[in-house]
């Protein structure tokens, strides 16, 4: 019999063709968020999923399934949302898609950057409302990027494609982060390693791009954002909950910090109200990786990891405990 392939959530045409290949594949028609009982019952004697970060898939998730499940399949690149040692135990092969995301992500980070720096939301907002404005030389005046000093927090894939931006915008390089990067990257970039504490007091930016686990967990709190430069911008794309976001919005609003580009939350979907009221934020409904060309090729990749462990091959992209 063919294997089952359950999908969770509409995932761009090519990657279910593929799966299609390898099996019966079932996904929720029309698309919608299934709810944990519903997704439960759909999972049950599935081989495969493909799981996307709405969808926790744990313990339970595993039981509901049953023992023939072999492979989930995550469409992200963070897996905070599956409990990747209880699906190990069980002999289940989780895999994520790292790589594919890397450009589009960093590419959104800048966009934040750029728009609460240069104040192209409030400038819209502004404009929308119909506000009667001309041009002066005081106008809406932002700050510019040049000769500023990024302090990216985690220099992995992602921390690096933002740091080569940054090259780009003529500003140095700092990070911090459990490990250092190899010297040649170091070289490459230009980023010099600094201790999390000294990295806060001197970025001009700080950028987030560390994954969300029990040790970032509000890695930004209070205290930290008070380390910060009163000038200083804060950019999250990677997860919410690597923020305070109640700390956040009151450090936002008392000018702890200057401002904030924000492309998560901490209780995703819902904002805090806080930031809401705020112009200095830049705000993005988790977007980082929202092109048509790496959605595409997330998916892809996560049907390609699927085929290779059904089919008794190494998966190309495995997460590890
Ligand atoms: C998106 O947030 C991802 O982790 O891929
Ligand atoms: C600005 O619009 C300029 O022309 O300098």
């Amino acid at each position: 019999t063919r294997p089952r392939i359950v999908v969770s959530r509409w995932i761009p045409g090519d990657a279910v063709a593929l799966l299609r290949e390898a099996g019966e594949v079932w996904l929720p028609e029309p698309d919608r968020a299934l709810p944990t009982a519903e997704l439960h019952d759909a999972v049950a004697g599935a081989d495969a999923a493909v799981i996307t970060l709405g969808e926790h898939a744990g313990a339970a998730f595993a039981r509901a399934a049953g023992p023939q499940l072999t492979v989930v399949a995550n469409v992200a690149v963070g897996h905070d949302n599956i409990d990747v040692p209880a699906l190990a135990e069980r002999g289940i092969t989780v895999t994520n898609t790292p790589g594919v995301l890397t450009d589009a992500t960093a590419d959104l980070a800048f966009g934040l950057l750029l728009s609460v720096t240069r104040r192209l939301g409030e400038g819209e907002r502004l404009l929308r409302s119909r506000t009667p404005w001309s041009f002066h030389l005081g106008f809406m005046l932002g700050s510019g990027l040049q000769g500023k000093t990024l302090g990216i927090v985690g220099l992995g894939q992602i921390g690096r494609a933002v740091a080569a931006r940054a090259r780009a915008f003529g500003m140095s390089i700092v990070y911090t982060g459990r490990r250092r990067a190899p010297a040649d990257v170091e070289t490459g970039l230009d980023a010099t390693y600094l201790p999390h504490e000294e990295l806060l007091r001197t970025a001009d930016v700080v950028s987030l791009h560390c994954p969300l686990t029990p040790e970032t967990r509000h890695l930004i709190d209070a205290t930290a954002l008070e380390a910060m430069k009163p000038t200083a911008v804060l950019v999250n794309t990677t997860r919410g909950p690597v923020v305070d976001e109640t700390a956040l919005a009151a450090a936002l609003r008392d000018g702890t910090i200057a401002g904030a580009g924000l492309d998560v939350f901490e209780h995703e979907p819902e904002v805090h109200p806080g930031l809401l009221e705020l112009d200095n934020v830049a705000l993005a409904p988790h977007l980082g990786s929202a092109t048509v060309e790496t959605r595409t090729a997330m998916a892809t990749l996560a049907a390609r990891n699927v085929r290779a462990v059904l089919a008794g091959e190494p998966p190309l992209t495995e997460v590890t405990p």
